[in-house]
């Protein structure tokens, strides 16, 4: 499956160069965190793209065009690989952007479906997600290729992520949305639950309380840092240097609430914050 992430890869690239992702927001980085725990010598430049989020509501095309002029940001930055650490960009924007650029891109998605297929029991899989990404039926149609006789079922939740961005992730309302979104998968007696969208990880303490206590809950971050340190030791691009990486977050709309967000997706300080312009 692996092979499936490569674009072109170009000669020159340097293993002390920084490791970019983007997503629209800080939604990505839980996959971040998830590369920093794995990683811990990579430098990582990180682009949000805060004035124009959401991506879930927008046209293919007009996120084709913004995941385009994010990958140009990180590669003034002169990153050696990207990830696209948004699953709507991922779902409507990978192909064209590996096809474009002599750099190893990969995005969420097929990580994502890894992980939940990771279980040779998962049967009933509910996937909740971006409207973009429901309706690209990327993540359908990766899981159906791979395993016959599954039942797949999945639900656009657009209103989860400007609720994540407010944080407002421990209000009563995030729980009233949750459940009327997962009320139908749960009816359906879901085994799995696939977070198809990099902001939703920040929602487990919820939806463990909204759900079933025997519905796994599956995301890709883990899975995606597994296969970017494969791909880096393939290509020999693994940083060598042996203090911790730095990281380097920047947004093209600097809001109040952001630090304090962003801190509790990675667990960890989030350093300074700088604007970055974008298109
Ligand atoms: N975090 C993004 C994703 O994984 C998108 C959120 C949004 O901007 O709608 O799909």
């Amino acid at each position: 499956m692996i092979d499936d992430f490569f674009g072109a890869i170009r000669i020159g690239l340097v293993k002390q160069a920084a490791l970019g992702f983007f997503d629209s927001g800080v939604g990505g980085l839980t996959v971040v965190r998830a590369v920093q725990d794995l990683l811990p010598h990579e430098d990582v430049i990180y682009l949000g793209d805060t004035a124009r989020l959401p991506y879930g509501s927008k046209s293919p095309e007009t996120i084709r065009q913004f995941a385009d002029e994010d990958v140009n940001f990180l590669l003034s930055k002169g990153v050696k690989a990207i990830v696209v650490a948004c699953n709507t960009a991922t779902a409507h924007a990978l192909p064209s952007l590996q096809q474009k650029y002599e750099i190893p891109i990969m995005g969420v998605i097929l990580p994502g479906v890894e992980a939940a297929l990771a279980d040779p029991t998962a049967e009933r899989i509910g996937i909740i997600a971006t409207r973009g990404t429901i309706g690209s039926h990327v993540y359908q149609h990766a899981l159906a290729t791979r395993r016959t006789g599954l039942m797949i079922h999945g639900i656009a939740a657009p209103l989860l992520v400007p609720l994540i961005e407010e944080n407002w992730i421990s209000e009563e309302v995030t729980q009233q949305v949750l459940l009327k979104y997962l009320q139908p998968l749960i009816d359906k007696g879901i085994d799995t639950l696939m977070l198809a969208c990099t902001h939703y990880p920040l929602l487990v303490p919820v939806l463990k309380e909204v759900l079933p206590s025997d519905v796994r809950l599956v995301d890709s971050a883990t899975t995606c840092a597994e296969h970017l340190k494969i791909m880096l030791e393939k290509i020999d691009l693994l940083s060598d240097q042996e203090e911790d990486g730095k990281l380097s977050i920047y947004l093209t709309d600097l809001s109040e609430q952001f630090e304090e967000l962003a801190r509790r997706f990675l667990k960890r300080s989030t350093g300074k914050i700088h604007r970055a312009v974008v298109g």
